[in-house]
């Protein structure tokens, strides 16, 4: 018979800019105030790269060489890497390239994935997927966003809710029944209007008159996003519940994608898991899209043991969203 093989998380890297934010900030740039952001999304401050020569490349390689560093790995045995990203470093050579240069990983080939705040989730669940299918031992999942390279920061709709950042989780191979289980994922087009940056691809490439119509920033209807979100996160919850015969008594863990603390709590209200089981940092960081779930893995790893029960459920532009099973592995270092 063949052997089953998992894709266990076996160590993490994260990494955020020094750069504070804070509401206070952004009270002299928009009509905003700290009050308001705190109460309807949880947020006090978000990290933003203050250099414009850092890109999310570099954001990505300090996630990777913390990660390396903890695992006690050398960058030449990473056999592929994958940078979940909507903000990569170029349109055309892939963000995962320049990792893969910048952080020495001279043995491994790499891919970009975009699905926006699900792109992690989505990325975790290829990479298990080449380690499932046997012929990979390891591969590192990557979400990384410089979110400030496409805000525009006289948006008081848009500029309170992004950070940059990166985090990164090795995957393993193992024979044991643990690490990346299950997930259901959904991805609906009709919903691109609502939370999209209109210009710089070939849809509408960047010109004189996009930039000058602020085309190449996000911009979002955030109550359509809201409300699409908590339904679309708490459903594919419950279809993954389903499937693998779980009832939230049973999850040790709920790590969501980072997007404003109302719709976090509402998912785990509607999930019945209570706020203890919930792991939130958008306070500190905002929502870095992609890296919102291997930050929140990275800086809560302290509290998970292995063989801990663990949904991590995203939504993002597209619409993209889903949720996905992993049992906690034991960690290398
Ligand atoms: O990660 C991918 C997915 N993204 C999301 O999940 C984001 C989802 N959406 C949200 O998080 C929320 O919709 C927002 C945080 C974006 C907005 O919160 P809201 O409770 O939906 O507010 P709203 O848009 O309904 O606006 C309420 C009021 C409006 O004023 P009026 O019309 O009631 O007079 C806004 O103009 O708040 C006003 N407002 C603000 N006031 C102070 C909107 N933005 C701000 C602001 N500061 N920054």
């Amino acid at each position: 018979m063949r052997t089953r093989y998992n894709a266990a998380i076996t160590a993490l890297g994260g990494y955020v800019p020094e750069n504070v934010l804070t509401n206070h900030d952004l009270e002299k740039m928009v009509d905003t105030n700290d009050e308001w952001i705190v109460a309807r999304t949880g947020i006090k401050e978000r990290r933003i790269v203050n250099d414009a020569h850092i890109a999310t490349s570099d954001l990505a390689v300090k996630a990777v060489e913390r990660l390396l560093n903890d695992a006690k790995m050398s960058p030449e045995a990473i056999e592929c890497v994958i940078v979940a990203t909507s903000t990569p470093d170029y349109i055309m050579v892939s963000t995962a390239s320049v990792v893969c240069e910048k952080a020495g990983l001279v043995n491994a080939w790499g891919v970009d994935s975009n699905a926006a705040c699900s792109g992690f989730l989505y990325a975790l669940t290829l990479g298990a997927s080449l380690i499932e299918g046997g012929r990979y031992k390891n591969v590192i999942v990557i979400g990384a966003d410089k979110n400030s390279a496409i805000i525009n920061y006289e948006d008081r709709n848009t500029c309170i809710l992004f950070g940059d950042g990166a985090g990164a989780v090795l995957l393993e191979q193992t024979t044991e029944h643990t690490g990346v289980i299950d997930n259901v994922f959904r991805t609906d087009g009709s919903g691109k209007e609502q939370l999209i940056v209109q210009a710089g691809g070939s849809m509408n490439p960047s010109s004189i008159e996009t930039v000058t119509n602020k085309l190449n920033y996000i911009s979002q209807n955030g109550r359509v996003v809201f409300k699409a979100a908590i339904e679309g996160m708490t459903q594919t919850c419950n279809e993954v519940f389903e499937r693998n015969d779980l009832k939230s008594s049973d999850v040790n863990w709920l790590v969501p994608h980072q997007a404003n603390l109302r719709i976090i709590q509402a998912v785990g209200e509607k999930l019945d898991i209570s706020t203890d089981h919930v792991k939130v940092n958008i306070d500190r960081y905002g929502n870095t899209t992609a890296a919102t779930i291997p930050l929140c893995l990275w800086d809560y790893k302290n509290d998970f043991k292995a063989g801990d029960k663990m949904i991590l459920t995203a939504f993002g532009a597209g619409f993209s969203w889903g949720a996905t099973y992993l049992i906690w592995s034991k960690l290398r270092g």
